[in-house]
């Protein structure tokens, strides 16, 4: 069965392949056998001189210290730093120089968990060491999906195929439901059952693609009609820290008929997951049910232990293990998010940029945000002209500017306030390249900031777009761009996420 895991970064669940996911769950077993038949001691110097460091942007108990479990127990050592209290990242570090500067620290891998959507990839993007998924934002917690698999392998006597699971509690603005969900989008005759409040349930982006890749996915009225036909309830805590302004005392009154107390479970054979921690606040599930026999996430996170274990072991346990080699990562340079537009009516568009001979348009602004993109951009007080002007019966306004090939973080600055401008560089009075520039639409994804500098980058899935970091698809909506523009820039695009800065 196929595993090759050397070397590799374990960045979105959606990167291994069903028989990879049953190579690990099988490897994860056989270290929970040796560990129950007390034989752990013979892979105690299966890591040796290997060390793993952790950088932890955001509170964890299971996932960092499981990690350093699995190191300490295979005779390697571990590092790191678990909050940004007290690191450089206090001091306005980018993640691009902090991992650089992990790298150089002479470790041989990384876990990584960061509040941005699409951060782990920007970190595999940029380490020369490989990096594993601690969770990022509201996107992908990969190891736990894995033993949360491992789990249901372990307890369903390795059958995966034709689950039924039920998902409830905050499905909306956490990372572990859509990992799990999509691991098991792997196996066959998988029912997802879920119940929440509009507010919490599941993201409409993932019951779609769910339901591409085979998945039947059925919303309930109640938490005890999920019961009544599961196998597995897996239970999350309100994600508050993704949820600015709405007050734990709300979300308490909200979650309120969807705790799991022992009324909920009475009568059903079902068992009850939770990736952990329980709030103790909204205690979204009773204590009391923790001494039932439903009760399975405690040894749930242990699970965990055994599979990052197996995953270490995997990865680094090979002599030839890819380590640091002195190299700085590669110019990253521009991302492919310039959708090229043919710099047609040259002659309208002359009207229009006159009186500059070299410089930019910046055109197709959204109605109303004139103010806010010359603000952002203040190219007067960096000593570059600026006309801000609108045409009278169109919407759309435009800036030009005698800057011409505008930085990256400018385009990211117009992007942010108004959607797929479009970009004339004027060259000797005529435009010599236009293009409209596309930027993720997801809020919480990585390439949207400003002074992390990733450039942004799409792929191809299908006839469609996904951001190469969030992996959230993108829609085209200049009214501009043509279908034939349109498809040729989505032919551009790479079908898969290949490896950027370091090609062997
Ligand atoms: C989860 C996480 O951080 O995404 N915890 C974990 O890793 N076990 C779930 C959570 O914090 O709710």
């Amino acid at each position: 069965m196929s595993g090759n895991f050397r070397d590799r970064d374990i960045i979105s669940i959606t990167d291994f392949s069903r028989a990879e996911i049953l190579h690990l769950c099988e490897a994860g077993h056989r270290m929970a056998e040796l560990e129950k038949s007390g034989r752990r001691n013979i892979l105690r110097d299966a890591l040796k001189h290997r060390t793993l460091s952790y950088m932890f942007y955001e509170p964890s108990t299971r996932t960092r210290t499981s990690f350093n479990t699995g190191m300490r127990e295979l005779g390697g050592r571990y590092d790191g730093f678990s909050g940004t209290e007290g690191t450089s990242v206090m001091k306005n570090e980018t993640v691009r120089d902090t991992v650089t500067m992990m790298c150089a620290n002479h470790n041989d891998v990384l876990v990584m968990r960061h509040p941005l959507d699409g951060s782990l990839q920007w970190a595999a993007d940029v380490a020369n060491i490989p990096v594993i998924n601690g969770g990022d934002g509201r996107n992908e917690h990969p190891t736990q999906a894995l033993l949360d698999v491992l789990t249901i392998y372990s307890l369903r006597e390795a059958r995966l195929d034709g689950l039924r699971i039920g998902f409830g509690g905050d499905l909306s603005h956490g990372r572990t439901v859509r990992s799990l969900s999509l691991a098991l989008s792997h196996f066959d005759d998988i029912t997802i059952r879920w119940a929440a409040e509009d507010f919490l349930g599941m993201p409409p982006d993932l019951v779609e693609l769910l339901a591409d890749r085979g998945v039947k996915v059925v919303r309930d009225g109640s938490v005890r009609d999920v019961m009544r036909q599961v196998d597995f309830y897996y239970r999350t805590r309100p994600q508050l820290e993704r949820m600015p302004g709405v007050k734990q005392r709300d979300i308490v009154s909200m979650m309120k008929q969807y705790r799991i107390d022992l009324s909920k479970i009475e009568g059903f054979d079902v068992r009850v997951l939770h990736p952990l921690p329980v709030n103790s606040e909204i205690a979204e599930i009773d204590y009391r049910v923790y001494f039932t026999p439903a009760q399975a996430f405690f040894s749930q996170a242990e699970y965990g232990i055994f599979l990052r274990k197996a995953l270490l072991h995997e990865m680094l346990g090979h002599e030839g293990y890819r380590r640091y080699d002195g190299r700085l990562p590669q110019v990253l340079g521009t991302g492919n998010n310039r959708l090229p537009r043919q710099a047609r009516g040259a002659a309208r568009s002359g009207m229009f940029i006159d009186r500059i001979q070299d410089g930019t348009v910046i055109d197709h602004l959204q109605p109303g945000t004139l103010r806010a993109v010359s603000d952002a951009l203040d190219l007067e007080n960096r000593g570059y002209s600026c006309t801000t002007a609108t045409i009278p019966e169109k919407p759309n306004p435009f800036i030009k500017t005698n800057l011409r090939d505008l930085p990256e973080r400018d385009l990211k600055r117009i992007a942010l306030l108004s959607p797929e401008p479009t970009i004339d560089s004027v060259k000797d009075g005529r435009i010599a390249e236009k293009f409209v520039y596309l930027l993720c639409a997801n809020t919480n994804c990585i390439t949207r900031t400003i002074n992390e500098d990733v450039p942004p980058r799409f792929f191809r899935d299908g006839g469609a777009i996904r951001c190469r970091y969030c992996r959230r698809p993108y829609l085209v909506s200049h009214r501009k761009v043509t279908a034939v523009e349109r498809k040729a820039y989505v032919d551009s695009l790479p079908a898969v996420i290949e490896p950027v800065g370091y090609p062997e």
